[in-house]
């Protein structure tokens, strides 16, 4: 990671589509001028949605007029149920109608949704566009622009149509994050506490020690964890662009529990982080079971996310129930559902078979967390 003085650069390197993920305090204005920095002379299609663009359409729109860079606006819905092939086919459509030609270029501006759809977008119309991720949540800074997984959902599961399709560069404004609801902003810490401990234990202390901070929204905060997060993100992903060797799957850390509460509860009971952070307590106890990770290293992890006010009530929902869903899971996916266990805070197995009882009692240890 580099800096100049309001931009921390941090390098995805992958060979001639390496690119670089800048992170920075006001930096949205600077979007046009970083447009042409990169060659994308072209005609902009933003993708987006209401929402942002209501905050954000007047500085993107001004900053690529202001490098003459024409620009085309389009809103799509938000949330999990609008990822799919409609959404995609309204897009194709839309961007033709505007007389998008290959040699333009795309922007995704706003959460992970959205750059998963501009993205895989970008990656099919017309063989492929030129693509640029403007993250606007925490969830979208640390993780889901960076790395190149585009892709929609099917009825039948989530993300099961992509592609890997990486970005020219991301640019990522802390400011943005001041709009976005608490709750939100506190669900995008999971994956921050799921950096460190995956890779990172001093990190892991600096949570511990600033994460009040963080949760106020402390500019000098946010643009160390995010930036942080992302050197981490991007390491991950330089050295398995394709998740073939098992490395990448270690950023699924949480996510096999987290995904079998988010879809049993259909997407809209609990933020993706919530049911992260209940899928990494879960895989936490699992792992002092299986890797022999600490005991009292879970006591830690327990109280950071108690401190983030993760609070693990799953209402109705049973041990029972999710431990139906990851069969399910499993069976959808080919077999090939694994755990992500700590060994300990900074470190992880990746591919983990696990026992059902092992399972069943990380489960319910959550509960009772509750
Ligand atoms: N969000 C997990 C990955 O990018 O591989």
């Amino acid at each position: 990671m580099s800096s100049d003085n309001t931009i921390l650069r941090t390098v995805v390197d992958l060979g001639d589509r390496s690119y670089e993920v800048c992170t920075g305090e006001g930096i949205l204005g600077q979007v046009g001028y970083m447009m042409r920095q990169h060659n994308l002379n072209g005609t902009v299609a933003v993708i987006s949605n209401p929402a942002v663009l209501d905050l954000y359409h007047d500085e993107v729109a001004s900053s690529l007029d202001d490098h003459g860079l024409r620009s085309v606006f389009l809103s799509i819905r938000e949330g999990e149920t609008h990822k799919n092939l409609d959404t995609v086919r309204h897009l194709y459509e839309e961007l033709l109608e505007n007389s998008i030609e290959r040699g333009d270029s795309i922007i995704a501006l706003g959460g992970g949704q959205t750059g998963d759809i501009a993205g895989f977008v970008a990656a099919t119309l017309l063989r492929g566009f030129d693509f640029v991720q403007d993250p606007t949540t925490v969830l979208a800074q640390v993780d889901a622009a960076i790395g190149g997984k585009v892709g929609v959902n099917l009825p039948l599961g989530k993300n099961l149509v992509g592609a890997f399709y990486q970005p020219r560069f991301v640019l990522s404004d802390v400011a943005t994050l001041m709009s976005l609801p608490e709750r939100e902003f506190r669900s995008g810490i999971a994956e921050i506490i799921k950096y460190a401990c995956i890779r990172d234990r001093e990190f892991f202390v600096y949570l511990e020690e600033n994460l009040e901070s963080l949760l106020a929204r402390e500019s000098r905060t946010m643009l160390h964890a995010i930036s942080v997060s992302c050197g981490i993100k991007a390491e991950v992903v330089g050295q398995d662009e394709l998740e073939l060797t098992g490395v990448r799957s270690i950023l699924n850390f949480g996510h096999t529990i987290g995904h079998a509460i988010e879809s049993l509860t259909g997407y809209r009971r609990f933020l993706h982080g919530e049911a992260v952070a209940a899928g990494m307590v879960a895989a936490g106890h699992m792992g002092t079971a299986v890797t022999g990770f600490p005991g009292e290293e879970l006591d830690r992890l327990v109280a950071l996310e108690r401190v983030a006010d993760f609070s693990f009530d799953l209402g109705d929902l049973s041990p029972d129930d999710i431990l139906d869903r990851v069969r399910f899971d499993k069976k959808v996916e080919g077999g090939r559902v694994r755990y992500v266990l700590p060994r300990r805070l900074g470190e992880v197995i990746p591919r983990t078979t696990v026992p059902e009882p092992v399972v069943h009692d990380a489960l319910d240890y959550v509960w009772a967390l509750t």
